[in-house]
């Protein structure tokens, strides 16, 4: 019967009979399904994982410290932090396409990732976060946006040069399975229970050019408006929610003068699928404080509006 324990049990056993005494390399990005991939292999081989963790420059407020943290610092975790910031923002110097911007984070994250890998004495595994869900729209030959979107978040083919072979072992399960996994492999429950967060980051959150110092406002009213959302206890009750970065100027006043400066949008959804979504209806008072808290708290930001599309035909990312 189907109890956590039982299954990391049994997948302890098949990864260890797979990977034998040889090292295995996992792209970590502290995501519920990298994770939870990390978290299973240092308990079935120990020492003979080496977890890449890539900071694009494009992470959450304190995201990378946290990961780091939970995996290297309480767990144990073989974790190599690579900060990579100012090669993705060098990169992105410019572009303003969505879609450009998305190959260009992918493409880079496949060089960081297989710069790291290569330094690694004899790996012959590389292990995915592959889960059941990606299995089944990979082999949907209509090919939509799940399917690019995992080809970049799970790495997307092995580098010619390295001939590793696959470990994916959460490749039969749901992500409900996943997370009571994760739990009882010992996971943080907030780690776990995290919204879902795209693969090229804050790199379609900015709109047009991405610019660090818009990075650097954008992390500060995203984490406002999460702090808040779990405070008020609105975080479960939205499936994603997040601030987008709007590159344009608005006029405000405030006691010394006029302020010309960013808008901030506010974006919260509820969906069971995210093929469909429905924007939060969050309280006009919980609003209220998030959007004085920022335009206080942020020099940078004079206006913050919240977005009331549904999707269709919106889509939850606004890039
Ligand atoms: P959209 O914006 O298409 O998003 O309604 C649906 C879900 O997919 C996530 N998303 C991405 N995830 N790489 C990812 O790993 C991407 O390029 C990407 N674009 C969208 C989005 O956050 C939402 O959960």
């Amino acid at each position: 019967d189907w109890t956590a324990s039982n299954i990391i049990e049994d997948s302890v056993a098949r990864i260890r009979q797979q990977v034998g005494t040889k090292r295995v390399v996992l792209g970590l990005s502290g995501g519920v399904d990298s994770s939870v991939t990390a978290a299973l292999l240092h308990r079935a081989i120990g020492d003979q994982l080496t977890c890449v963790f890539v900071d694009n420059g494009l992470l959450r407020l304190g995201e990378a410290e946290q990961v780091v943290a939970t995996f290297d610092r309480h767990m144990g975790v073989n974790v190599l932090h690579i900060d990579a910031a100012e090669r993705f923002l060098d990169a992105l110097r410019g572009v303003e396409d969505p879609e450009e911007k998305r190959r260009i984070i992918g493409r880079l994250f496949v060089e960081v990732f297989d710069e790291q890998a290569a330094k690694l004495d004899d790996v012959a595994f590389l292990a995915q976060g592959t889960i059941y869900p990606d299995v089944v729209e990979s082999a949907d030959s209509s090919g939509g946006k799940a399917h690019v979107i995992k080809s970049h978040h799970n790495v997307g083919g092995l580098p010619d040069y390295m001939q590793l072979e696959l470990v994916e072992p959460l490749r039969e399960l749901f992500k409900d399975e996943v997370r009571r996994i994760g739990l009882e492999l010992g996971l943080p429950a907030d780690m776990i229970h995290r919204h879902p967060f795209p693969g090229p980051g804050l790199g379609v959150r900015i709109l047009g050019e991405v610019r660090k110092e818009y990075a650097d406002l954008l992390r500060r009213a995203d984490a406002i408006f999460i702090q808040e959302l779990r405070q008020a206890g609105w975080y479960e009750r939205t499936s994603q929610a997040f601030a987008v970065f709007l590159p344009v100027r608005s006029v405000g006043v405030t006691g010394d003068g006029r302020r010309y400066e960013h808008v901030v949008a506010l974006r919260a959804v509820e969906t069971v699928d995210f093929m469909t979504a429905r924007w939060a209806h969050l309280p006009y008072d919980f609003l209220d404080h998030v959007s004085r808290r920022i335009i206080n708290e942020i020099e940078g930001i004079s206006r913050v509006v919240y977005d009331i599309s549904g999707k269709p035909p919106a889509t939850i990312e606004w890039e």
